[in-house]
Order: C-alpha cells, then sequence, then structure tokens
C-alpha cells in the first residue's frame, strides 16, 4: 500500500511531468482560395519549396522543439495530407487526424482538436507558415513561463492582410483584430501560437465573425479582456505566409540558398553546372546550363535547356529547348520549347509547349483562376 506522503510526491511528479508536455495542433484544412487554381486539385500546406512539402518544414521544427504528440486538423484535402505524412514516424512524431467539416475558423479548429489537446498546454502551427530557424527557442520559454498564451508578432508592409496587434507602451498586448481595414499598428501574427488550457474558454465564448469564420484572435483578446497572461515577442527574423504565389516563390528562393550540392543524376559533358545546384536521383542533365541555386527532382529530364537562379524542378518533369528561372514547377510536368519562363508557379502534369503551326497564336488550356502573363 502506498503511504500518503509517497502519494503527494507522487502526483507532485506527474504534475512536473504533466506541466513538461506540450502538444502540437497543426492546421491543414482550409481552402486555399490564394493559390488557385494549384489548390483546386491539392492542398495548399503540401506545395514544394525546395522540392519539399511546406508542411514537412513545421512538422521538422515541432519534432526538434521535442514535442511528440501532433494532432493535424484536416478537411477536404485529407486524403492527400494523411498519405504524405502518414503516422508522422519519419518525422519522430505520432500524428492524430481530425477532420474539420469546413473551414470555419482557426478557433473552430481549435474546438473539433479538444479531445485530442485535453488540458494540456499546446503550440497551434499554421501548416501554410513557414520560419526559419524553428520553433525551439520559443517553446523551450513557453515551457518555462507557462503565460495563457504566448503569441509571435512581426513587422509587414501590408498589415491588412493579417491578423494585427496593438501594443501599449510597455510592450503589453492591448488588443487583436483580423484583417483591418485601418490597421492599428504593421504588427501581425505569425501562424504559431502557444497557448494552456485556458484557451478553450475563449473559444467557446467567441461568435463569427465578419467572414464567417471563429477567429483565433477573437479568443485571444477575450483572454486579454479577462485579464490573462497574454504575451507577444516580435521577431525580426524570417517568416512567410505561403498562401500566395509571390510567396511561395519567395520562400522557396530563401529556402534555395541553403540546400546542399548534390549529383545523384547524371549530367553529360556539355552541361555547365554553376554554383549550389542539386541533381536528384536519376535525374538526367544534357547539353543545358544550370545557374544555382536550383533543384532539379529525381527522375527529371533537363535538355538543351537553361535553368536559372532559384528554381524548383520537381520529380519527373522534362525541361528541354526552354530557360526558366526563379519559378516552381510541379510533378510531372513539361515545358518545351519555350523562350523564357519567370516567376511563375507551374502546377502538375502541366504542358507548356510553343504553337505547334501558323498561326504561330498563344493558345491556352487554363483551369479556373489561372493567371497568365504573355510577352507579345
Ligand atoms: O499566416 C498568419 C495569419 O494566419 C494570421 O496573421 C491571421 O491572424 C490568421 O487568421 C491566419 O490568416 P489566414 O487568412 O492566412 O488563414 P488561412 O485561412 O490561410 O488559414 C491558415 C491555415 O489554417 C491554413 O493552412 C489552412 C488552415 N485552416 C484554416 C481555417 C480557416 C484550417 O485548417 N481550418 C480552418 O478553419
Amino acid at each position: 500500500m502506498m503511504m500518503r506522503a509517497e502519494i503527494g510526491q507522487n502526483s507532485k511528479q506527474i504534475k512536473a511531468k504533466r506541466d513538461l508536455s506540450v502538444k502540437a495542433l497543426v492546421l491543414s484544412g482550409g481552402a486555399g482560395t490564394r493559390l488557385r487554381p494549384i489548390t483546386h486539385t491539392s492542398a495548399k500546406q503540401l506545395v514544394p519549396v525546395a522540392n519539399k512539402p511546406v508542411l514537412f518544414y513545421g512538422l521538422e521544427a515541432i519534432a526538434e522543439a521535442g514535442i511528440s504528440e501532433v494532432g493535424i486538423i484536416v478537411g477536404d484535402t485529407a486524403d492527400e495530407i494523411r498519405e504524405a505524412v502518414g503516422d508522422g514516424s519519419r518525422f519522430g512524431i505520432d500524428v492524430t487526424y481530425i477532420p474539420q467539416e469546413a473551414p470555419l475558423g482557426l478557433a473552430h479548429a481549435v474546438l473539433v482538436a479538444q479531445e485530442f489537446l485535453g488540458d494540456d498546454d499546446f503550440v497551434m502551427y499554421l501548416g501554410d507558415n513557414f520560419i526559419v530557424g524553428g520553433i525551439t527557442g520559443l517553446v523551450e520559454e513557453f515551457r518555462a513561463e507557462r503565460p495563457d498564451a504566448q503569441i509571435l508578432l512581426t513587422k509587414v508592409p501590408d498589415p491588412t492582410a493579417f491578423g494585427v496587434a496593438e501594443l501599449d507602451g510597455d510592450g503589453r498586448v492591448v488588443g487583436l483584430e483580423e484583417k483591418p481595414k485601418q490597421p492599428k499598428s504593421d504588427l501581425a501574427l505569425v501562424g504559431v501560437y502557444l497557448f494552456t488550457a485556458a484557451i478553450h474558454e475563449g473559444v467557446r465564448s467567441v461568435e463569427p465573425s465578419w467572414r464567417g469564420e471563429l477567429e483565433i484572435t477573437h479568443a485571444i483578446q477575450w483572454l486579454i479582456d479577462h485579464e490573462r497572461d497574454v504575451r507577444s515577442t516580435v521577431i525580426s527574423g524570417y517568416w512567410k505566409d505561403t498562401g500566395n504565389v509571390t510567396d511561395m516563390l519567395e520562400v522557396n528562393r530563401s529556402v534555395l540558398e541553403t540546400v546542399q550540392p548534390l549529383n545523384a543524376g547524371t549530367v553529360d559533358e556539355d552541361s555547365e553546372i554553376i554554383g549550389r545546384v542539386r541533381i536528384e536521383e536519376g535525374a538526367r542533365v544534357s547539353g543545358s546550363r544550370i545557374v544555382g541555386p536550383a533543384i532539379v527532382g529525381a527522375g527529371s529530364v533537363v535538355d538543351n535547356a537553361y535553368i536559372g537562379p532559384f528554381t524548383s524542378v520537381s520529380e519527373d518533369c522534362r525541361i528541354e529547348d526552354s530557360e526558366i528561372e526563379y519559378s516552381i514547377v510541379l510533378r510531372g510536368s513539361s515545358v518545351t520549347g519555350v523562350r523564357r519562363v519567370e516567376a511563375s508557379l507551374i502546377g502538375r502534369d502541366v504542358e507548356v509547349t510553343p504553337a505547334p503551326r501558323n498561326p504561330k497564336a498563344h493558345r491556352l488550356v487554363l483551369g479556373d483562376h489561372s493567371k497568365v502573363q504573355i510577352s507579345s
């Protein structure tokens, strides 16, 4: 039989252990309208940056911070996310999938994850956010201090596209607004939040916003209004919400600067490879010039072509008699006989070719919401 004192000590140990346990809630549902048409058919969190899905960088950062219990919110693209991430073992995490019937807001995602989260502290990580340098330091600080909520802020040129924080003279958060028309500051909310179980009461108290969503900013505002401890850290490092093509290309650029050069394919004598270039397994380069940083995915063919800096070509693509620079080409696509492609995001199994016969007109088969700029 256990003595009373022992029981006391034991429960203290359990509490200490519990206090250290932090889960992660990764949001990978949603519709992704701003990356259309790419995201009509696929999850925006799986669009690759330097040939690796943006979501994977987040999962790696979570694992690195010592978090192993990870809930992933999934919506319409659930099958695709499950197929890509699996049970999480290859990231060293244990994944629980949490279906959300519709993208009804970030606070709604916390509501549907209630059972998974229990009373544990958690990091909420938006699956389309990209943070250089990971979240380890942040999670450590939160573990030590345990405020009710810790948010990250960064200065942005156009705050109207984000959640925006207002700070008082001492740097305390006094107000949060979601996508305000007249922002009170240029400090945007970054898509990584740290919470204790206190957030659940806030989440249960919010009403749908003007855009019909249950906003996490409102739930955090509720904490502020109820004098709970809400802290903020202003980060100046690199952060991007990869929700649009410009940001996607920019994140791709910055990650390519750090890729390890490799030649796991074949490069013939007539080719020239300059700088940081990664040629993955089975890729074939002939009669071409590749100026890094750039990456050519497994099984792709580059023939009589120029691939310029900051270009990621995914697996099984063909770049032939063409020039391409500062672009992302997704799996199974081909660019053949095209003089110059720049700042482009090309989807999966796409074919770009010149018009075969006269009249040499532009012939286009484009998905809904496509954007094409033609120089003529
Ligand atoms: O990126 C930072 C911004 O993220 C913050 O500044 C904003 O305050 C915050 O509301 C959020 O704004 P976005 O408009 O960028 O959120 P988005 O709808 O793109 O959703 C972010 C991620 O969460 C994305 O991976 C999709 C997923 N999601 C979204 C909603 C609304 C879900 O899984 N379920 C949802 O209900």
